[in-house]
């Protein structure tokens, strides 16, 4: 067996485990992340793709924005089209921010890029991890690197960063966890297409068909989805039939999707999770590890970027300040936000989704519901504030103190970068 040191042992290197290592690198905290999958496989997993504002500070605050800026798109608004009636929601008009279109995989990859660029210790594809003495004073993760070498990584902290499928969550002895769970009776047809956007914003459509997204992705390339049963073969769909629905799921006066050849086909299935505690010994849970959400919100990347603030900074205290406090209440810290954004995840999707068990009652009181968000401001805004996010990080006592590395980092985004361009 080798052995090897760091003091902070990060499983998982998506976006909330290589963003808390380069959050844990500007506090002088060392890390070392492990990753089961290859950075190719990661970098081409199709994932959401909106940024909040929030967390595009803290990547700009981190010095790894360039791409963002220059192939993402500010959105200021979205649309939801109920029943073929466009309803524009205003983000800026509303509360002042807006959202980043930029895809979760580029995110990464600027992650990994500006990782190996800081030198941080990041290794993809050890296999068979395994946590242990996480209860004690020095856990370690034994795993076995890509030469085949078994290897111990003590350290003084394990952040579980490795995704809804990962080792670190079971690591919370069952008698201690609550997995509350809710699974959705239908799950979201994704396509990538070559055609040039559709429209300038995200459209939300609820249809008497079902629900549809209409997304982009480049000037050249469009992510749409539409609600499907989760259980669907994504193989079974012509791309004529896919047309079809989506056209009928959107239609507008006045509009017309752009159709172009289908590249992509997925099923995604709809889940809401959170696991309780989020922090156990000496294991911190953060992202997917500790919470899923349905993607009708956008917010899981955004979660991931709350979670790793608030346990960067509380490792920052422990480490430069002495002070156990803000990693004692970690979990709780992160399940507020976590809860929020869950909420509105759960909502968002019930609000636009046909349930196939909905009888007229329930879909008059949906539209009802459709009319009262986008037709009272009050409405309106609870939305857009969810939908562009709340801050990452509490604004309590400890998390923002500026003579801290973190503090200048972290407060950046509590005050807003402003506009940034394109606009599309
Ligand atoms: C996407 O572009 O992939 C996307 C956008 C908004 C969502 C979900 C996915 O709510």
């Amino acid at each position: 067996m080798l052995d090897i040191r760091t003091q902070v042992g990060i499983v998982g290197a998506g976006p909330a485990g290589l963003l808390l290592a380069h959050l844990l690198a500007v506090a002088g905290i060392e890390t070392v992340v492990l990753e089961k999958r290859s950075r190719e496989e990661i970098a081409h997993t199709h994932r959401a793709g909106i940024l909040e504002q929030g967390t595009v500070d803290l990547i700009t605050a981190l010095g790894l924005d360039a791409r963002l800026r220059s192939e993402g798109f500010t959105h200021h608004g979205i649309e939801l089209r109920v029943d073929g009636e466009a309803r524009r929601i205003d983000f800026a008009d509303l509360v002042g921010r807006s959202v980043q279109l930029y895809p979760q995989q580029e995110v990464f990859t600027d992650l990994a890029d500006g990782a190996a660029a800081r030198g941080l210790d990041v290794r993809f594809e050890v296999t068979d991890a395994e946590l242990e003495g996480i209860e004690g004073e020095s856990p370690a993760i034994v795993f076995t690197d890509t030469d085949g070498a078994r290897t111990r990584l003590a350290c003084d902290f394990i952040a579980g960063c490795d995704g809804s499928r990962g080792i670190s969550k079971r690591a919370i002895p069952d008698e201690l966890r609550t997995d509350n769970f809710r699974e959705y009776p239908f799950g979201w047809f994704g396509i990538l297409t070559e055609a040039p956007p559709s429209a300038d914003e995200l459209i939300y459509a609820h249809s008497p068909h079902g629900f549809a997204l209409i997304s982009q992705r480049t000037p050249t390339t469009q992510r749409m989805y539409f609600q499907c049963d989760p259980s669907d073969d994504p193989d079974r769909w012509t791309d004529e039939q896919i047309w079809d629905e989506l056209d009928r799921r959107t239609a507008a006066p006045g509009f017309a999707l752009t159709h172009g050849p289908i590249f992509d086909k997925t099923v995604i299935p709809m889940r809401s999770y959170v696991c309780e505690p989020m922090q156990h010994g000496r294991l911190f849970l953060a992202g997917d590890a500790g919470h899923t959400v349905p993607p009708t919100g956008a917010k899981g990347l955004n979660l991931a970027a709350g979670d790793v603030s608030v346990l960067a900074r509380a490792l920052e205290r422990h480490y430069r300040e002495g002070k156990g406090d803000l990693l004692a209440t970690y979990g709780a810290t992160a399940l507020r936000r976590v809860w929020k954004a869950q909420h509105f995840s759960w909502w968002m999707t019930s609000m636009l989704h046909t349930h196939p068990d909905a009888n007229s009652f329930d879909n008059r009181r949906q539209l009802g519901e459709l009319d009262l968000v986008t037709t009272s401001r009050a409405g309106s805004t609870y939305l857009a504030e969810a939908y562009t996010g709340w801050s990452l990080i509490p604004t309590a006592p400890g998390y923002l103190d500026p003579a801290s590395a973190l503090g200048e980092v972290l407060a950046s985004q509590l005050r807003g970068s402003g506009d940034m361009s394109p606009s599309r």
